[in-house]
């Protein structure tokens, strides 16, 4: 790194430091990271292992892979290290002093935060650009990296900074990255689901509208209407849409059904239980359930609420029209516990990502999941498996979307911008929706080269009912959806008690602000 950019790192560290909230660490001058010595990555090295030669520490690698990270601005013989868990023989790393390994260590403010994730790594002619998702799943980071991969081609000046937390559905990264906003500290565009979800960021305030780049990339021409107005929250646009995810599709395993002799999926849930008894004769596991990241189970039931009744009546439910006391929403909640009684009884340890590996690997034949789930499948290279409508959904498409948005205090904005305006772009969408398991926000994407399920969800999205997701962002207000809905389930998924958790939704939706 020549002078000038040295003086510009340390600058631009030294302002990123100023945006921390008071009492957090403080982000630590670049100039500190000076390599003392060079070391080359043998077979069997790991960056733990190397900084607890090094350092004394296992938990020490942090200043090893930002000062490899920074040094590989200047020189690019130097590694340039994505995720410290993925090293490689030969390749060449900068190790710090250990005083300033410890000043570095000292100042930093951990990997999932914005600012942390960005000391990490060095910065290009043009600055960083700080993409902050929940994308960190086989089919969720392989789409992504799509992304990353068109955007630095096109802006090869401008470091890529991947500020992911895992945790399905947003389950950890929602919150964080609410508090690490409120403290002043954003990534430069994060993950936003179309619909309500945008009030969780208080739009205006911690979040500017994207309107103006709508204008400029003309969206509206290329975006379902449908979609345009689960994107439109308060008469603005807070997200460019790259894709469109189903959430009510049962994912079953052929070869599992062809063992127990079942030779159609379940159209109805009497359908259901009678291939769920059939797969248990035959000694398998019926039902694949995730629980650990605290969404699997709304999710479930979202989708059994949605084949309980009609679509209007199911998108009434969030919108005061169906009543929460409806005897149908005691029948889904009777299905769902009737459900549970069929799914591996250690949910709570799995993600919803270890759940569709119990499919993968044949372990259980039946899976309620989003078609991220199909994005699953296809980064595990695994093709033996079948799909249908949930139950009682067949013409019903649950739909949410996935947008980026712009934070208020995005550090980049012009790289904001220009990842935005990829974002919606047909290519970009073309690349990430493939392998991301989701159809295109665009109308004009061309499926030729998509797997079976994404042609037969872009010919549903075309039919279909379209109704919103709550468990996703789109359908209510966040307090409704992430709390009142979602502990009204949880709960009920342990007690069973049917008539309580009835009570507990209709409480719930009279604390939306719909009277029952
Ligand atoms: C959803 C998100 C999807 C997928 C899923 C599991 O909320 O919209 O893109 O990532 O969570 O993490």
């Amino acid at each position: 790194m020549n002078k000038v950019k040295w003086i510009y790192a340390i600058v631009a560290l030294a302002l990123l430091a100023t945006l921390l909230p008071t009492g957090s660490a403080q982000a630590a001058p670049a100039s500190a990271l000076a390599c003392s010595k060079t070391y080359t990555v043998s077979a069997g090295d790991t960056l733990s292992g190397i900084a607890d030669k090094e350092y004394g520490s296992v938990k020490a690698y942090w200043p090893i892979m930002a000062g490899t990270n920074l040094k590989n601005k200047e020189d690019s013989s130097f590694a340039h290290i994505e995720n410290p868990d993925l090293i490689e023989p030969g390749w060449k790393l900068c190790i710090p002093s250990a005083d300033d390994a410890k000043a570095f260590l000292a100042e930093f403010p951990g990997p999932n935060t914005p600012a942390g994730v960005s000391m990490l790594f060095g910065k290009g002619a043009k600055g960083q650009l700080i993409v902050a998702s929940w994308w960190t799943n086989g089919g969720e980071f392989a789409g992504l990296n799509e992304m990353f991969k068109q955007f630095k081609a096109a802006n090869p000046d401008v470091e890529i900074v991947n500020a992911a937390i895992a945790g399905g559905a947003g389950t950890n990264f929602k919150g964080q990255l609410l508090s690490q906003l409120l403290g002043g500290v954003a990534p430069d565009t994060f993950q936003l689901h179309a619909g309500w979800e945008a009030d969780t960021y208080d739009p205006g305030t911690l979040i500017v509208n994207v309107d103006d780049v709508y204008a400029r990339n003309k969206l509206e021409s290329v975006f379902p209407p449908t979609l345009l107005n689960m994107l439109k929250f308060k008469d603005h646009y807070w997200g460019v849409p790259v894709n469109i995810h189903r959430s009510n599709v049962l994912w079953y395993n052929k070869a599992l059904f062809e063992k127990a002799g079942i030779t159609a999926p379940p159209a109805t849930w009497d359908e259901f239980f009678a291939a769920a008894d059939k797969l248990k004769a035959a000694g398998i596991q019926p039902v694949a359930l995730g629980g650990k990241d605290g969404f699997e189970l709304q999710h479930t039931f979202e989708t059994i609420l949605a084949g309980s009744m009609s679509a209007e009546e199911y998108a009434g439910l969030w919108t005061g029209k169906t009543s929460w006391k409806s005897e149908k929403v005691t029948n889904a909640l009777n299905t769902f516990k009737k459900y549970l009684t069929y799914a591996n009884a250690d949910r709570d340890a799995l993600t919803w990502a270890a759940a569709t590996q119990l499919l993968i690997d044949g372990k259980a034949a039946m899976n309620i999941m989003g078609d991220w789930a199909n994005g699953q499948f296809i980064s595990g290279n695994f093709t033996d498996y079948g799909w249908a409508p949930v139950p009682g959904t067949k013409g019903t498409f649950v739909a949410l979307s996935d947008s980026f948005a712009l934070p208020a205090k995005a550090p980049n904005v012009e790289n904001a911008n220009l990842w935005l305006d990829l974002a919606g772009s047909k290519p970009a969408q073309e690349a990430f929706n493939k392998l991301k398991g989701s159809i295109c926000a665009r109308t004009d994407c061309d499926y030729s080269t998509y797997n079976g399920y994404l042609q037969s969800a872009a010919a549903d999205w075309k039919v279909d009912a379209i109704v919103p997701s709550v468990t996703h962002g789109a359908a209510a207000k966040p307090s409704w959806a992430t709390k009142g809905y979602a502990d009204a389930v949880t709960l009920f998924a342990t007690s069973g008690d049917v008539a309580a958790a009835q009570t507990a939704l209709v409480q719930a939706a009279v604390d939306a602000g719909y009277p029952q």
